[in-house]
């Protein structure tokens, strides 16, 4: 008999606090530190939401210059860092190299072997600053050496969200496509207790550090039940074609019990809060590259599967076609959604730390019963 205490899944089960974010599924709201998401994407630089995420109020004017500042100072990858990427086989998974290159930069941080060098706030502010710059350079780097070109050096006079674009495809986008990309950022940068968060606390709560935390999360966030949905989005797109082709298509993937990747929540049961704010940068998108066509399949799914499974997208589902839309190649998208939850991660991390709670939960033996060696 199965205890009824148990919750696979921990699905609706409150495990801790957090002032970090705020996940409302009755309201269908997301607050970071108290800040509808919504006015965050609409006004402020993801920068300021970083801030925002790991001091808990918006930078003041001098603090966002100081802050950006230092950004832009920590860009450049160790040729230490480009090795390790280097010798990720080019076939394996973007989130592959993604991991190896965080782990590596933990290697790489002597501080850690300071007295208290793990747990230092100081330390640990720095060092998530630092995550924060060298992230877009190792995605970008990682996406051009699966394309056979050389890495482009970041820029300083370019603010975060424009230069991960330069060093990504070495020209300067259009405003709108900079834009769109900021919006994406600040909307993938936090949503409290999800799995790959929540991976970050378990190993933080042991008082490991902090690249081994985010090391972790990076695993967990590959997954396509988590992050890695927004590629496979992409993957679905490719095998219905056409919009007039997605009814067919969903009703033999539902047939064969598939998952409709970009589709679904475990919190969000009346549609994701960031969707709608999602949607509009891909429409801007749309219109800019004129493909009205992936906005009518994007549609025509969403309405299929409202139809059938009344079952609503996710931030995946219109992330998906953006990086699409904006160039990026498909299994570069989760690392992308990596290189914004970075904030996130981080913010819990120490606020793990300061909670200084080991997390771990009971299980119900349900193997064999006790029984002896016949020797
Ligand atoms: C993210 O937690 C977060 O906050 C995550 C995230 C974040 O910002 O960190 O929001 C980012 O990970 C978004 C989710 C991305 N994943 C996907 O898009 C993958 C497809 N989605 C499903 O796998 C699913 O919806 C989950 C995993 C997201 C949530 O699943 P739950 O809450 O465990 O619900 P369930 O799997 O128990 O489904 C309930 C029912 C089932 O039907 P029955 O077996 O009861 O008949 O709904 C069905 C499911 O089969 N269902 C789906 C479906 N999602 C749920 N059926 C087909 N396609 C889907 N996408």
């Amino acid at each position: 008999m199965t205890d009824p205490d148990i919750h696979k899944g921990l699905a609706g089960v409150v495990v801790d606090t957090t002032t970090i974010s705020s996940v409302n599924p009755q309201t269908n709201s997301l607050l970071y530190r108290g800040y509808p998401v919504q006015e965050l994407a609409a006004h402020c630089s993801f920068e300021e939401v970083a801030y925002l995420l790991w001091h808990g109020e918006l930078p003041t004017a001098d603090e966002l210059v100081a802050f950006e500042a230092l950004e832009r100072s920590l860009r450049t990858l160790d040729d230490r860092t480009r090795r390790a990427i280097d010798d990720v086989p080019v076939t394996a998974h973007p989130m592959d190299a993604l991991r190896t290159a965080v782990s590596q930069l933990g290697g790489l941080d002597t501080t850690l072997q300071q007295p208290d060098g793990i747990l230092d706030p100081a330390l640990n502010d720095g060092r998530a600053v630092y995550l924060l710059a060298q992230l877009p350079s190792i995605v970008a780097y990682i996406q051009r050496r699966g394309r056979g070109l050389e890495p482009v050096e970041p820029r300083d006079d370019l603010d975060f969200s424009r230069n991960f674009l330069w060093m990504t495809f070495g020209e300067l986008p259009d405003d709108v496509v900079v834009d769109a990309f900021r919006v994406s950022l600040v909307l993938y940068a936090e949503h409290s207790f999800n799995a790959s968060t929540f991976t970050a606390r378990v190993i933080a709560s042991t008082l490991s550090d902090v690249y081994s935390a985010v090391t972790g999360a990076i695993g967990a966030l590959k997954g396509p039940l988590h992050g890695g949905a927004n590629e496979a989005v992409m993957h679905a797109f490719a095998e219905i074609g056409s919009a007039d082709n997605a009814e067919t298509w969903l009703d033999t993937a539902l047939a064969e019990k598939r998952k409709i990747m970009g589709f679904g929540h475990r919190v969000y049961k009346n549609g994701d809060s960031r969707v709608p704010t999602m949607r509009s940068a891909l429409e801007r998108l749309v219109e800019h590259y004129d493909r009205a066509d992936m906005l009518a399949l994007y549609d025509a799914l969403e309405n299929a599967m409202a139809a059938r499974k009344n079952i609503k997208p996710n931030l995946d589902y219109p992330s998906g076609p953006a990086y699409s839309l904006m160039g990026f190649d498909t299994e570069t998208f989760t690392p992308l959604f990596a290189a914004a939850r970075i904030t996130g991660w981080t913010a819990h991390i120490f606020e793990q730390y300061a909670a200084n709670s080991l997390i771990r939960p009971l299980s119900q033996y349900t193997g064999p019963e006790e029984r002896h060696l016949e020797r």
